[in-house]
């Protein structure tokens, strides 16, 4: 380890202390991010982690729709998010205004709302879900009719696993769209012995063409399975770092080196010292939309459970 980082890492840890801070990280985090967290995972365990801990302070490795939910889930604890610049884009696709007016076109439909989006949008949305749960929380919902928002992509991938009539909103993310389907053929073939499995904001030409699709945490207990010695990982470049760790002897080819998530790699280990010195960056969500956005989290959280 480089005297940089093992400086930088010493005084991480000794703040973190001082502050009873936790260090929440996400699959796609820079690997020395990753390596200094309390935990790593997807963005259903992160908010299920932010919700249960004790800490004080929580510092957020990830983009600023993951921080809002730990505020919406832990009022009175402090929220940090190193990089304020640290957005996800597909969550800037939409706003509460266009959600309002596109509700009063389809004044039947439930609205199901990616976890990837504002607290605004959280607040005029009836459930959340993530990439791990979108299924099965459309699966239980009472209504045939649903609007789910903001990823297309995610909403189109839904759409063919339940009979449900799913209106879309046409945002994407722009990572996810950089992984072509030609890329997966042509890895295939050099590789024919791996297994395909990718993330469900790919295009649907691509989900096609995986063995599994699977959320980000999905994809690490995937790796792990004993059967799985090759993998072709479509998703963000940085879950490679994980994989790798977790299960060395495995080979884990990326399917596109530039499904880089420009804003996930803002945060970095001088980011993280800097926040909790200055106990800035702080998200906090206003409490009137808290508590909306609350209840479309917390009927995610209940529907998990069940
Ligand atoms: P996961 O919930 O699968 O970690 O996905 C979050 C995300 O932003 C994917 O781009
Ligand atoms: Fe948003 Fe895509 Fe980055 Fe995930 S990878 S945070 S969806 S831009």
């Amino acid at each position: 380890m480089e005297n940089r980082d093992a400086r930088l890492i010493e005084d991480i840890l000794r703040l973190k202390r001082q502050r009873k801070a936790i260090i929440l990280a996400h699959n796609y985090q820079l690997g020395e991010v990753q390596d200094i967290a309390d935990f790593v995972g997807d963005s259903l365990e992160l908010s299920q982690k932010a919700a249960k801990t004790d800490a004080d302070v929580i510092v957020f490795c990830g983009v600023h729709f993951m921080a809002e939910t730990a505020s919406i889930l832990c009022p009175d604890k402090v929220v940090l998010l190193p990089d304020i610049h640290a957005g996800c884009p597909m969550a800037d696709m939409i706003t509460a205004e266009g959600l309002r007016e596109r509700k009063r076109e389809l004044p039947g439909a439930i609205v199901v709302c990616y976890i990837n989006s504002s607290a605004e949008v959280k607040a005029e949305s009836d459930v959340c879900c993530t990439s791990a749960n979108a299924v099965k929380v459309v699966e239980s919902l009472d209504s045939e009719e649903i609007l789910f928002v903001p990823d297309q992509y995610l909403g189109h991938y839904i759409s063919t696993k339940t009979d449900k009539r799913i209106s879309l909103w046409p945002g994407f993310c722009p990572t996810h769209i950089r992984i072509q389907p030609q890329y997966i053929t042509s890895l295939r073939q050099e590789h024919p012995q791996a297994r395909v499995a990718v993330h469900p904001e790919c295009r649907p030409e691509v989900i096609v063409l995986a063995d599994e699709v699977l959320s980000t945490g999905g994809l690490c207990r995937y790796a792990s399975r004993s059967e799985v010695k090759e993998m072709i990982v479509g998703t963000e470049i940085g879950i490679i770092h994980r994989l790798r760790k977790e299960n060395p002897g495995k080979k884990f080819i990326p399917a596109s080196e530039q499904a880089i998530c420009p804003r996930m790699k803002l945060i970095t280990l001088e980011r993280v010292l800097w926040s909790l010195q200055e106990m800035a960056p702080e998200v906090k969500v206003p409490q009137e939309i808290r508590l909306k956005a609350k209840a479309a989290v917390d009927k995610m959280l209940e529907i998990g459970r069940s």
